[in-house]
């Protein structure tokens, strides 16, 4: 199966969470990092290209800091450029149909926090409702999130640890996932 992993961090130079992720994946050899920040500097989405490149992956995962319960501003330019009706969605719009969609984020708070209750009050997969929303209406399937939680202040060997899970994570097959 081709993974491309669509990743976006405005600052990947000073990251240490998305950053180990990404160095996980490195040279895998069905999985391709395409790095969002560094494509599009100008931010100017190429969105034919975007789309053609989608094209050629069986799932496509998106990795990112969580930023404000949310992803960082490229990204949902991109979702707002690249998904346009008549090919992602509506009459015409089946080039995404069956494919697989995962978020993988990294957050700053503590898995704890993510419930009723806690201090961030909702759980991950709630608050990427929008996202699941967004992909499950062009007809993909959104597989379980891979999430990074206290992402500022793990350890070398604890980042080491999520990254490797990282990795098997994306690679896993959609049962597996579910269990
Ligand atoms: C603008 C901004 C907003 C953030 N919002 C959240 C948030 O809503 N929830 C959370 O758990 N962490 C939040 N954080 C913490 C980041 O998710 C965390 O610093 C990041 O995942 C660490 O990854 P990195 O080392 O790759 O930068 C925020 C950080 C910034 C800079």
């Amino acid at each position: 199966m081709n993974i491309l992993v669509v990743a976006a961090h405005p600052k990947l130079e000073n990251s240490r969470a998305n950053r180990a992720l990404l160095d996980a994946i490195q040279g895998i050899e069905n999985v391709h990092v395409h790095d969002l920040y560094k494509e599009y500097p100008n931010w100017h989405i190429d969105v034919k290209r975007e789309q053609e490149r989608l094209l050629g992956y069986e799932r496509i995962v998106f990795q990112f800091p969580f930023y404000w319960y949310s992803c960082p501003p490229l990204l949902k330019k991109w979702f707002d450029d690249v998904l346009v009706r008549g090919w992602a969605y509506g009459p015409d719009g089946n080039h995404l149909k069956d494919k697989e969609f995962m978020v993988a984020i990294t957050a700053g708070g503590s898995e704890n926090g993510f419930r009723a209750g806690g201090d961030n009050r909702f759980t991950i997969s709630e608050l990427l409702r929008p996202i699941q929303a967004t992909l499950t209406h062009c007809k993909g399937e959104f597989l379980p999130p891979y999430a990074m939680y206290d992402a500022d202040r793990l350890t070398p060997h604890q980042f080491r640890e999520q990254a490797e899970r990282y990795a098997e994570h994306i690679q896993a097959g959609v049962k597996q996932l579910a269990r």
